[in-house]
Order: C-alpha cells, then sequence, then structure tokens
C-alpha cells in the first residue's frame, strides 16, 4: 500500500495520513451520508465544498468535529477567504480543528496558487475545480499533493471530462501531485475516469451507495441463498 503524506521536507506539524495508493472519497457535507459511507470500510475519506457546507444542517464547525467521531482519513476543507492574509488565517483555523486528517482545497486562482506554494510543505493542498492542464502543470509547480478534476462538469460544459482526465494525468507523470476526479455522477464515470489515470475518486452518496451493485449480482446470491448449502446449514 502506498503512503501519501505531505511534501518532503514538510515540518513535523502536519503528520501523515496514511491512505491507500488509490482512494475513494465521499462528496458530502451530511452528517448521517458520511457516517454510513465511512462505515462500508472502503471509503476513506469525505471532500466537502463551501456549496455542500451551506446546504448542511449543522455549522461548519460542529461538522467537522463530529466528523471525527468517526473518520479516521484525509478531510478535505475549501478555503472561503479572500486575501491573502485571511486564507492563511483561515487555514491555521481549520488545521486546529482537524489537525493531522486536513486537506486544504483552493480555488485555482493566483492567490489559490500563491497560498497552494506557501501553505503545501505543512499541509496537504489541493487545488480544485480544474479545467486544464496548464492549471494542473502549476499546481505540479506549487507542491500540490492533490488536484481536483472537475469529471461531469467538464464533460457538460466543455465535451469531454475524461479526456481532460487522461490529459492532467499526463501532465503530472513522476510528479507528487496526485489526481482526485470530482464531480462524477454515475458509477461508469467515476470507473471511467480512473480507468483514464485518476488517482482517486471522490463521489456523491448516491454513487457511493451504487458501486458495489449489481442486480445479476443479487440474483446470482438469490439462487446461493436459497438453493445452496454451506457450514451454518443443515
Ligand atoms: C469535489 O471536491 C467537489 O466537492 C465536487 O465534486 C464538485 O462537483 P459538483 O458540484 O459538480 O458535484
Amino acid at each position: 500500500m502506498g503512503k501519501i503524506g505531505t511534501q518532503p521536507g514538510a515540518e513535523a506539524k502536519h503528520k501523515e495520513v496514511d491512505i491507500g495508493f488509490m482512494s475513494i472519497f465521499i462528496d458530502s457535507a451530511n452528517i448521517n451520508e458520511a457516517k454510513t459511507a465511512l462505515g462500508l470500510g472502503w471509503v476513506q475519506g469525505i471532500t466537502t465544498n463551501p456549496l455542500l457546507l451551506a446546504q448542511a444542517d449543522m455549522e461548519p464547525s460542529a461538522f467537522f468535529t463530529e466528523l471525527r467521531k468517526f473518520c479516521d482519513g484525509p478531510i478535505f476543507y475549501q478555503l472561503t477567504s479572500n486575501t491573502f492574509e485571511s486564507s492563511i488565517a483561515e487555514a491555521h483555523r481549520v488545521l486546529e480543528l482537524l489537525e493531522k486528517q486536513l486537506v486544504v482545497k483552493l480555488p485555482p486562482t493566483e492567490l489559490g496558487f500563491k497560498l497552494c506554494s506557501e501553505l503545501s510543505s505543512r499541509i496537504p493542498c489541493c487545488p480544485t475545480a480544474i479545467y486544464s492542464p496548464a492549471q494542473a502543470l502549476v499546481a505540479r509547480e506549487s507542491g500540490a499533493q492533490y488536484l481536483a478534476v472537475y469529471v461531469n462538469r467538464a464533460t457538460r460544459l466543455m465535451g469531454d471530462g475524461l479526456k481532460l482526465v487522461e490529459d492532467i494525468a499526463a501532465v503530472l507523470e513522476e510528479s507528487q501531485t496526485q489526481l482526485l476526479a470530482a464531480s462524477l455522477k454515475s458509477t461508469d464515470e467515476a470507473t471511467l475516469a480512473f480507468s483514464a489515470g485518476a488517482h482517486h475518486l471522490t463521489l456523491p452518496y448516491s454513487t457511493v451507495k451504487e458501486m458495489s451493485n449489481h442486480p445479476l449480482s443479487d440474483e446470482a446470491i438469490k439462487q446461493f441463498n436459497e438453493s445452496g448449502r454451506g457450514l451454518d446449514q443443515t
């Protein structure tokens, strides 16, 4: 199992979070969804964004405090401040709250990439809403540990989100920046994004629930249960 943590030379302030080489996260700020998904055993962390947090029925700080009672993996939080100084202050506030689990999401703007360069030696950073290989190169050069490509939105707005994943995976080769496929809306889109080169996937709750099911599997299992025999059966 690969180990993904802070950038080389990172200070001990932010300890490594061990996640698998490929990870599936849930994209949600709903505490019940998060609990169910993280309880499945194969969902390793959670991504949030300001819109998801605005729709939640809990205050963000209460949500994150509750979340940490059952989530041991990475927790992605997107900064919302508009200046360099206030963003650094916000990053430190959220670091207090989430400690080693924090991954800071940043907008892919001049300010966002400058913040990424500043913070990435101490806190894993994830420029988000990435739509071009050029932005991916800048993220790589800014020391980002992840970058979030908006796959479904790119398909809707630009034509081919999966090709975008492929192109971005190519510019990230042999770098420490990992491609997180986001804005995924179906199980097929999720698996195709992985095949196109994504290292990690973040999925809405509905897709998390669908990932392990198939009607033909249900049919096969029904038959085993109805007509089969094992050690426990007489
Ligand atoms: C990822 O971290 C984002 O929260 C998310 O996937 C955004 O995409 P959407 O708003 O299209 O679902």
